[in-house]
């Protein structure tokens, strides 16, 4: 079965379409890029473009075999999880009278395409859109809404849908269930989009679509229905990111500038939550007696968010002294967990879409928890799913690397912290304001470690011959070294591993060869005397060491190869400062070996299948 978690967009307009929608494509090619494809309406008829690869490639096709032209069109970039990524299987699918983009998973295509096939119908991809494509055909009463209605009717799964119609050559088609997508409304023109970034450079006003809500797009209005076919009114959103957020704004790739943003997104993250020196949430509608009223807290997320929900942990049991239970998404939605009424679940996402988070968020809905989701793309499906959010106001993170939206959810994870350990009378009043305050203060103390940039530089280049290395630390050293090894390998396809420094002699220390890096990350001076015994440990058996620490810490020249010395910062906080130089590590050793840094292989940015 070909999957497909992928990015589509629709334009209408005076402007030449082909270019909005390549524009607005590039906006979304972190969301696949395994194929791109445009169906455009020009002179009575739909012409298609597509190919293999890169929206790039589609360009450079487009140049060389001619460019559909007119003002009205839909377009596609792919992201395949099964089946070979081909020509023949990128979007839009369809035929003379009917042309589909489509994000998402038709579960019952199999019986669909059998049954089109027996009605005469033929197919030319593997893919389950050509099939809903053919059904509107099959369908069609020369009433589009008519049409879709019925075809919703028999479709089961996730879909967001671009369609066009050739008999409707000024009207674009759109519904979503279980994926996303906006409508982008301009001045005389409007769009569809499954994000803002894609349609930021035209206009900032957007409709959020709901399931199985149908929009009718012209180029002077847009109209909503819902499955009975009854017109609904929908409230306009306006995207308050800067424009030029979702642009390189001069930096080589996106993710060195989102490195750079994260001062800035972790005041705007934590200011509107601070109120006289305290963690307020009463704009979220909560506060600390609801926190505290939960005997168990389970946090589940995938990669670099669940990675932010270890240090969660950490600071939630250390200060509110409640247990904690991490998990991988993937694997808390199978496990049959001990999820009941009276706990708080906390989900965490960048995306809002990720389909095993969400999963998990349902699975303890079920069993009667309480929910709170983190997250920061708004009115994603899991912020919509939640009892609570708190949304994390990154504004859009483009690179597939996560970094500020990291960042800003352990900034989170802190005011929670605070102000449950504060319900839970673990801390004062006054040791709450305290750390509030330092948490204020962590925007600036991570300019200072963005300026280690050049160090760190330095560093990476040392790790370029590096077959494997270590992550190691102890406490909140190895939740961020954990982070810190997933950031190196993702980006720079460098192995490593990220290992909790005491449990190295139980095994893994025979990894340890002459020349392996090892980065060590010490910044807790109660773990500093044991972490710095590992590393002499791995230091004598040959290991290169990177040791990247607190100001403070005592470190006599034999133990480290090279140091990078962190700004100082309360040591609870200090994940958020040793988390820049990691993410600098790994983003230089990737820009040295020459890869794509914000689109690295095989993966992509919001994985809305299983
Ligand atoms: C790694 C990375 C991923 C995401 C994970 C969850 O840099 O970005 O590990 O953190 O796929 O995505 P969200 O946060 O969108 O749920």
């Amino acid at each position: 079965m070909v999957i497909f978690m992928c990015g589509i967009v629709g334009y209408i307009g005076d402007r030449d379409c082909t270019n909005v929608l390549i524009d607005a494509l590039e906006k979304l090619e972190y969301r696949g890029y395994d194929s791109a494809g445009i169906a455009v309406m020009g002179n009575g008829a739909i012409n298609v473009a597509k190919c293999k690869g890169r929206l790039a490639n589609l360009v450079e096709k487009m140049e060389n075999e001619g460019r559909p032209s007119g003002n009205m069109g839909i377009g596609h970039t792919r992201w395949a999880t099964h089946g070979e990524p081909s020509d023949i299987n990128s979007h839009p699918h369809g035929n003379r009278r009917v042309t589909v983009v489509h994000n998402g998973i038709i579960e019952n295509y199999r019986q669909i395409k059998e049954f089109l096939i027996n009605e005469g119908y033929s197919f030319v991809s593997e893919t389950d859109t050509e099939t809903v494509a053919k059904l509107l055909d099959y369908h069609y009463s020369g009433n589009p809404v008519d049409t879709i209605i019925k075809v919703l009717s028999e479709i089961k799964g996730s879909y967001a849908l671009g369609v066009i119609f050739r008999d409707f050559p000024n009207t674009i088609y759109a519904v979503r269930k279980d994926s996303p997508l906006i409508v982008g409304k301009g001045e005389h023109e409007n769009f569809i989009a499954s994000d803002v970034p894609a349609i930021m450079k035209y206009t900032r006003n957007y409709y959020l679509l709901e399931q199985n809500e149908i929009a009718v797009i012209k180029k002077e209005s847009v109209t909503f229905y819902n499955t009975h076919k009854e017109k609904i009114s929908k409230e306009i959103h306006v995207a308050d990111w800067d424009v030029d957020a979702a642009e390189k704004g001069g930096y080589e790739h996106f993710m060195l500038k989102e490195i750079h943003e994260q001062p800035t997104a972790i005041k705007t993250t934590i200011m509107p939550r601070i109120q006289n020196s305290m963690p307020d949430f009463s704009a979220e509608g909560f506060d600390n007696k609801r926190l505290s009223s939960y005997k168990k807290i389970f946090i589940v997320a995938c990669g670099t968010a669940m990675h932010a929900g270890l240090v969660g942990k950490y600071v939630i049991e250390k200060l509110a002294r409640v247990p904690v239970i991490v998990d991988i998404a993937s694997e808390f939605r199978y496990r049959e967990p001990l999820i009941g009424e009276g706990d708080l679940m906390i989900v965490i996402s960048q995306s809002g879409e990720t389909a095993d988070t969400k999963a998990a968020l349902e699975l303890a809905k079920n069993n009667n928890a309480d929910t709170m989701a983190i997250v920061n793309v708004k009115g994603s499906s899991i912020a919509r799913d939640a009892d609570m959010v708190i949304y994390t106001h990154a504004g859009p993170e483009i690179s597939v690397a996560s970094t500020k939206a990291y960042m800003v959810q352990i900034s989170v994870m802190y005011l929670i912290a605070f102000e449950l350990a504060l319900g839970n009378d673990t801390i004062t009043k006054e040791q709450c304001a305290a750390y509030t305050k330092q948490l204020e203060e962590i925007p600036d103390i991570i300019e200072q470690s963005i300026a280690l940039e050049n160090k760190c530089q330095f560093v990476a280049s040392k790790l370029l011959n590096a077959e494997s290395l270590l992550y190691i630390g102890r406490g909140l050293d190895y939740a961020l070294s954990m982070e810190g090894s997933l950031k190196l390998k993702e980006i720079s396809y460098i192995h490593s591993e990220s290992y909790a420094a005491g449990e190295l002699k139980h095994g893994t220390i025979s990894l340890i060869t002459e020349g392996m890096p090892v980065i060590a990350v010490v910044t807790q001076d109660d773990l500093e005397e044991k972490t710095i015994s590992n590393i002499k440990e791995v230091k004598s058996r040959g290991a290169m060491v990177i040791l990247v620490c607190g100001k403070d810490v005592q470190v006599e020249d034999e133990v480290a190869d090279y140091v990078i010395r962190l700004p100082k910062a309360d040591k609870l906080l200090m994940p958020m400062v040793a988390a820049v130089p990691l993410q600098l590590i790994a983003y230089y050793a990737a820009v040295l070996k020459g890869n794509d840094v914000d689109k690295p292989r095989n993966l992509a940015k919001s994985v809305t299948v299983e």
